[in-house]
């Protein structure tokens, strides 16, 4: 049986968040109180997979590795790989191919933040999905599908294309930045050829599984949040639905430190000694009343 690995792509420009990322990259930015990569590492611990490369800017990997190093602090292990240009999301199978392996991968993009208590079951299904030779993308309906890669489907409902920021209507189903795919990915996306915006497109990545019949898609109810940080107004927003959902739960979401304990990746000396590295705020005092629980 394959094992699998995660992917999580950082890089980019961030140009639709200027000046805010002019100095650092988008996804250090803070949603609520930590940086956006935590949500998609959490994402990533919540399938169950520990093996994890972080793929972004010359400029800005350092900055990744001074927050997590070789990920042994959260019992993961975290490597990195450098995308010189933002050559497109698929250009993730390209670079990564050493670190695949002959692993089955998860890509998430890492300002895609996914919130839920079923989300756990939704991954689940994606990694059977992976056992019986499937990949699979996540979708869900929005009201503005034009600015994301749309779900076109046949007469019979079921998938028939993905199309990439079409100009035109044709379903208010989206397919999110979480996908589940076979090693296989990296044979396919060696064919793949750059779109008329000069990027290697997850979207044929995604067609040619359809073709094969090699794709599922599973629909996020309305029982997850997918929450968009693309602008200014949108980081606020994810910030403060963390702010009220804390209020309400008294549980931080995303907390990968508490995580890593509560799955046995890390032992209680190892959890203590994160906690009091960060004891001067709120967050580390937080890790240190579980400690008290
Ligand atoms: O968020 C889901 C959408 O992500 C999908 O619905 C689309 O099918 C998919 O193409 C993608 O849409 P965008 O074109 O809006 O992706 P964007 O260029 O904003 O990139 C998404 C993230 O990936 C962003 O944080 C930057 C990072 N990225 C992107 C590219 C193209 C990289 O790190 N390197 C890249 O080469």
């Amino acid at each position: 049986m394959n094992n699998i690995k995660g992917i999580i792509l950082a890089g980019g420009h961030g140009s639709r968040l200027f000046p805010l990322t002019i100095g650092t990259s988008k996804q250090l930015l803070a949603v609520y109180d930590k940086p956006m990569i935590y949500y998609p590492i959490y994402t990533l611990m919540l399938a169950g997979i520990k093996e994890i490369l972080i793929i972004s800017t010359p400029d800005d990997l350092p900055r990744y590795n001074k927050l997590f190093g070789n990920g042994n602090m959260l019992g993961l292990k975290i490597s990195y790989e450098k995308q010189i240009k933002p050559n497109g999301i698929a250009e993730s199978f390209i670079i990564g191919k050493k670190f695949i392996g002959n692993s089955h991968v998860c890509l998430v993009l890492g300002d895609n933040i996914f919130y839920g208590d079923k989300l756990v079951d939704y991954l689940k299904v994606g990694l059977n999905n992976l056992k019986k030779n499937s990949s699979t993308i996540y979708g869900l309906d929005v009201i503005n599908p034009k600015e994301f890669g749309v779900v076109k489907f046949d007469s019979k409902n079921n998938l028939e294309r993905i199309v990439e920021k079409p100009k035109l209507f044709i379903s208010n189903t989206i397919v999110s930045g979480l996908y589940m795919y076979t090693n296989d990915v990296i044979e396919i996306v060696k064919n793949l050829k750059p779109s008329s915006r000069n990027e290697l497109e997850i979207t044929d990545i995604n067609n040619i599984y359809i073709n094969k019949n090699k794709l599922r898609l599973i629909k996020l109810e309305k029982d997850i949040s997918w929450i968009d940080t693309g602008t200014y107004d949108s980081m606020l927003k994810a910030s403060n639905f963390f702010q009220e959902l804390e209020k309400k739960t008294g549980e931080k979401y995303a907390c990968i430190e508490h995580m890593a304990f509560q799955l046995s990746y890390i032992d209680e000396k190892q959890f203590l000694k994160l906690a009091r590295l960060m004891s001067n705020s709120s967050y580390g005092k937080y890790l240190l009343d579980k400690l008290k629980k």
